[in-house]
């Protein structure tokens, strides 16, 4: 191993994580020649693609980079067992859903994409190679993919004499919509393993931009549990204060200024304090369920309860919102045209994986309404997928609703009974609803289900309004 050195490295999985990371490490470490690869062919094509408007993901700061870096030490490939033999160390950044058959269904990660990974790895990787996971994975996944590994130079038909592996953890921390900045500014780098040689190799390139007394080391478990801990604190701050903005629409306080009070508080602090539909992306729900999943298999039935409460009042958060939609529109939206204003799971992301809309959306469906979406970066055919609806499912279902998608916010407005915010995008917040007041079908409402609109400028109009922790003007 003495002449062991890091030149190459390569990543498995080319989504929301694997791109990203990989591009800013790409843009800080000129010397390191670095590959994504993908089984998704049309994925790896849109990531090669010469407009860097047909990203496969939106990440502010992302095409800047990859102007700068790709075809020169970043590339994108799906020849998966060339990159891999390749490679001095292989980042394992693929999807871990949870598993929706068998055993821990609802609850248990699915590592079957890991699983596979790390097979490939095995079988393709040359000399020493470091595994690094990348993806969030349930506590003691290391175990299962050093399995694979050592099991595959144990293999009497192994003929790679040279081969050995060492396994590293280390999570991602970086949010959708500040994926650049959480990459080139981390809060902290996590690093979790027991070989230090290999250890102190992946903190090496790391150093090429985060002081080394923000990287912190730990044991494989720490590091693996870690993660999960991060999402499940953060996820709990917001049921916590959703369950203080019901409280407060109905007290007559309201939740902004409450967690202003609260998040000046050193000790609580003011981030992740804002009320809204309930969260949503890829990796809260499923942490949370995973931690469940843990303490359950652990007999730990009164933590696996307090977690899973956390989730139980992010669903209740996002129910209320359409019930009381439906109930403020005299109680029913049948043939009722409503506005969707933004459909990804927060501002500044092309991702709507578990995003609150969804189920706003269908709720509205089921309920007979004549739904209109906009989002000014999700497209039509992701929608199209996520409620699993064609356009004017009418026909169908005779009390079922219809959908549309939207480019034109005003248009869709005319003759419209109600405007639903459901993402935080910045242009929401500057619509003129004076003018819409004078387009929209009377008595019209507006519910902000993210409290980003100013009510004196709506109290200013004829519109009815309702928004998260504050409650209704009518
Ligand atoms: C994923 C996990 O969901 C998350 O838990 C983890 O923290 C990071 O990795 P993300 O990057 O957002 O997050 O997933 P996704 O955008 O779905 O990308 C995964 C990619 O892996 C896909 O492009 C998929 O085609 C690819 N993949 C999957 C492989 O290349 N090989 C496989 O065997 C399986
Ligand atoms: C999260 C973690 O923040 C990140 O560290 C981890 O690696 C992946 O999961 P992400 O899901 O991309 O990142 O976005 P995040 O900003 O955490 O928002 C998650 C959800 O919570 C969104 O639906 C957002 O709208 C919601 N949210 C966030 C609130 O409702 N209120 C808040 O105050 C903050």
């Amino acid at each position: 191993m003495e002449s062991f050195k890091i030149k190459k490295i390569c990543c498995i999985g080319a989504g929301y994580v694997g791109g990203p990371t990989m591009a800013v490490i790409a843009e800080k470490c000129p010397h390191l020649k670095v590959t994504v690869v993908d089984i998704n062919e049309e994925r790896i094509d849109e990531w090669n693609s010469s407009d860097l408007e047909n990203m496969p993901i939106f990440e502010p700061g992302l095409k800047e980079i990859i102007s700068k870096v790709r075809g020169k030490n970043l590339f994108f490939s799906t020849q998966i067992a060339k990159e891999i033999k390749e490679s001095d160390m292989v980042f394992i950044s693929v999807n871990t859903p949870t598993k929706t058959e068998g055993f821990g269904a609802g609850y248990a990660i699915d590592l079957k994409w890991v699983e596979s990974s790390a097979r490939q790895v095995a079988k393709y990787a040359q000399g020493h190679t470091i595994v690094v996971e990348k993806s969030t994975l349930p506590v003691k996944t290391a175990e299962v993919i050093k399995e694979i590994l050592l099991n595959s130079i144990k293999n009497k038909n192994c003929k790679d004499y040279d081969k050995t592996f060492s396994i590293l953890s280390n999570p991602e921390f970086l949010a959708e919509g500040t994926a650049i900045q959480n990459l080139q500014n981390p809060d902290r780098v996590l690093i979790g393993g027991e070989d230090q040689e290999s250890i102190n190799y992946l903190k090496e390139i790391y150093m090429n931009w985060v002081k080394s007394t923000k990287i912190l080391t730990t044991n494989l478990w720490s590091s693996e549990l870690s993660k999960l801990t991060a999402n499940a604190f953060l996820a709990q701050r917001i049921s916590s204060i959703n369950s203080i903005s019901a409280i407060c629409e109905v007290t007559g306080a309201e939740v902004g200024e409450v967690s202003k009070a609260v998040g000046f508080d050193s000790r609580i602090g003011s981030e992740f304090l804002s009320a809204g539909p309930g969260f949503g992306g890829s990796c809260f729900k499923k942490d949370i369920l995973n931690l469940v999943y843990l303490a359950k298999f652990y007999r730990l039935n009164e933590i696996a309860d307090y977690w899973e409460q956390v989730i139980k009042l992010n669903n209740w958060q996002n129910r209320r919102i359409s019930q009381l939609i439906v109930e403020k529109l005299f109680g029913t939206v049948s043939l009722k045209k409503i506005v969707i204003l933004g459909f990804s799971f927060k501002a500044n992301t092309n991702d709507t994986r578990e995003s609150p809309a969804i189920s706003i959306v269908n709720d509205l469906l089921e309920n007979g309404a004549e739904i209109k979406i906009h989002d000014p970066k999700v497209k039509s055919k992701q929608i199209m997928k996520d409620l699993n609806l064609s356009f004017n499912t009418k026909e169908k279902r005779k009390e079922f609703g219809s959908w549309d998608y939207v480019s034109d916010v005003y248009k869709a407005l005319e003759n419209a009974d109600a405007a639903v915010i459901v993402t935080e995008w910045p242009e929401y917040k500057k619509l003129d609803w004076l003018k819409i007041s004078e387009i929209m079908r009377n008595p019209a409402w507006l519910f902000d289900t993210r409290s980003i609109t100013e009510p004196s400028a709506i109290k200013e109009t004829s519109i009815n309004y309702w928004s998260v922790g504050n409650g209704s003007l009518e």
